[in-house]
């Protein structure tokens, strides 16, 4: 495996211009370079290069993608080699892993020693913070469970951490992330008034902390930065203290926070962890499932906690094997885990983890929902939908992938060797995340031609991803909780924001492109970056714009819940406070309406 980062690095290196004009002449052209396309035969120049993007596409014939791609498809290379090519044209060395220096090994144990004696200052303090103290008691929590948990208290000050660390200059309280620093050369500690929860590797040792106000303020929880000791997508919350329960449940329960996790280890299920404010990733599941065979995913009951679960499946399908078990326990909505148990108690609550749905069902369930199989359409949309998914299931769960395809083959009423070959396999001959050359073709009708009449305006989504792949640096402002999720663009877009989410800063088209090669969202984006090859958006249009789309999101939101609340008041009638929120909402949005003033959506 080639290290995404370095890859991330070569791209940021390269300019495609430069590579492909080693093999086409091309010629300049407004912002764009064209020459004949390399990959269909034509006499007039379609095939178009952005260096802005570092993107190709092909007005003919459709065949579009980075650096990468051009030399796989051109010059018939696997995906490795290519890279390698594309290295070695300007002279940077592919890495061998697992290149570990000594120096750096030095450095991380110095890094610990800060970080654990900032853990010991911070339970020491919570002794003596009566309000901290109070807190606790007041979520229900008992003093052996916040020993257990090595729970303290940050004290409401600028530099409490003065009282541990005699040189408070020294850069690697920095690093560690005990202290933050705003470039004025103020310095103050990072936690400041809140319950500090730390945070344990595999080994125990405390790498970093989550921080929780005691009232209402903002943001509810911190969790230290990313820190050389801390990688926020590969750590979770709880698991060193959790992995003896979680051998004797036969079982790993995966909740969204750390009260959840406390919450339930207070209740004698001390099996359960939490990934750390970000979205379940590849690699958490990979940890668990090298400590269990069963991993129940615990999510709200409410539409946020179906979009987590479905993020937390579409990382899964990756990891999955014959021999192991996923499944989804869907809470009632007014529910998080800590309220759950508490409310209806521990036996309760195992039985739901016991009867959590499979992630084949909940798979499925989705799919039927979104697509509507009752028309040839419907099953059709939900074939195309499933190919991404069921392609990336690995060998090692061949038989589970079979079920899945009898499974979509039913649903959408084709025989298993008819949806095989839509889908492109027979799989069981070919391992699922191969890189392959000229992948492409398949939807290459659905492409824009140049003078194609327009279609109808983009869907909110559509435009927030059009503006993210010119402009990366605005998914970090983007409200994950609000894009909807029942479009490959929302679906696009919230996985591009989960990256961020995780302190990988986002590239543009071509480098976001590779970055999510043969993943559900690769289509999509090389679709849409496609279509924008000929725009460019002037940096003073941005930002209007994007604040424009963005008002847009949250009024979209305010018409589905009117809706949803109209269609439920057709049923039952409303309750007082379901009335009071209807009308709230009808207040914000002719709010929205006075305020926004909307730009022409067709000039993105
Ligand atoms: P919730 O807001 O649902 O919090 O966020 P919670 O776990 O129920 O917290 P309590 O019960 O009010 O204490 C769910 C999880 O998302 C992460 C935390 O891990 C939190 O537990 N989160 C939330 C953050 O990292 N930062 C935030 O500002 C909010
Ligand atoms: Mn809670």
């Amino acid at each position: 495996m080639i290290p995404q980062s370095f890859i991330q690095d070569l791209l940021a290196r390269v300019d495609i211009v430069e590579v492909i004009e080693r093999y086409l002449p091309l010629k300049k052209s407004g912002a764009n370079y064209f020459a004949c396309c390399p990959f269909h035969s034509e006499k007039s120049a379609s095939f178009s290069v952005s260096p802005t993007k570092q993107f190709y596409y092909c007005f003919g014939c459709g065949a579009h993608g980075t650096a990468i791609s051009f030399l796989m498809q051109y010059n018939g290379l696997g995906y490795p080699e290519a890279i390698e090519e594309l290295a070695r044209s300007i002279g940077m060395a592919v890495p061998s892993e697992g290149r570990a220096k000594s120096a750096q090994a030095d450095e991380r144990q110095a890094l610990f020693e800060r970080v654990a004696r900032a853990a010991a200052f911070y339970r020491e303090a919570l002794g003596q913070a009566p309000a901290a103290i109070d807190y606790l008691r007041g979520r229900g929590l008992s003093s052996d469970i916040a020993a257990r948990f090595g729970m303290g208290y940050a004290p409401n000050d600028w530099q409490p951490l003065t009282r541990v660390f005699a040189d408070y200059q020294d850069k690697r309280l920095i690093s560690a992330g005990l202290v933050s620093d705003k470039g004025d050369g103020k310095r103050h500690d990072f936690f400041r008034n809140r319950i500090m929860f730390p945070i344990h590797d595999r080994q125990g040792r405390v790498i970093a902390f989550g921080g929780r106000v005691l009232d209402d303020s903002k943001p509810k929880y911190l969790n230290s930065p990313q820190t050389p000791l801390f990688e926020k997508g590969r750590e979770l919350y709880g698991l060193f203290l959790a992995q003896k329960a979680i051998r004797d449940a036969g079982f790993v329960l995966v909740v969204e926070g750390y009260m959840d996790v406390v919450a339930l280890a207070q209740f004698g299920l001390e099996n359960a962890v939490a990934p750390l404010g970000t979205a379940t990733t590849a690699h958490h599941i990979q940890t668990l499932l090298r400590q269990t065979g069963r991993v129940v995913f615990c999510f709200d009951g409410d539409e946020a906690g179906r979009r987590a679960a479905w993020r937390a499946l579409e990382n899964a399908l990756e990891a999955l094997r014959d021999d192991i078990s996923l499944a989804f326990l869907f809470l009632p909505p007014e529910h998080d885990p800590d309220t759950f148990v508490r409310s209806e108690g521990v036996e309760a609550f195992r039985h739901a983890a016991a009867n959590a749905t499979s992630l084949t069902d909940f798979l499925l369930d989705t799919l039927k929902t979104r697509c509507n199989p009752s028309s040839a359409e419907g099953r059709a949309h939900l074939v195309h939908e499933a190919r991404p998914l069921v392609t990336r299931i690995p060998a090692a769960a061949e038989v589970l992938r079979l079920q899945l395809v009898k499974a979509i083959a039913q649903a959408s009423q084709l025989t298993q060797g008819e949806l095989e070959h839509a889908l492109g396999l027979p799989l069981s001959s070919r391992p699922a995340s191969t890189h392959h050359a000229g992948a492409f073709p398949q939807t290459r009708s659905r492409y824009p031609s140049r003078g194609a009449p327009r279609r109808a305006p983009p869907s909110t989504a559509t435009m927030l991803l059009r503006l993210v792949l010119q402009h990366p640096n605005l998914a970090a402002r983007l409200p994950i909780g609000l894009i909807p999720d029942d479009s490959a663009e929302g679906r696009a877009l919230i996985a591009i924001i989960d990256l961020v989410d995780l302190g990988e800063a986002p590239g543009g088209l071509g480098a976001l492109t590779e970055r999510f090669r043969d993943t559900p969202h690769g289509e999509i984006l090389a679709q849409v970056g496609a279509s924008l090859i000929d725009t460019e958006f002037d940096a003073a249009v941005v930002e209007p714009l994007f604040e424009d789309t963005l008002k847009k999101l949250q009024a979209d939101t305010v018409d589905q819940e009117i809706a949803r609340l109209t269609e439920q008041a057709r049923k039952v009638p409303l309750s007082p406070a379901e009335q009071h929120m209807l009308s709230e909402l009808f207040r914000e949005k002719h709010e929205f309406q006075d305020k926004t003033n909307l730009k022409s959506r067709s000039n993105i």
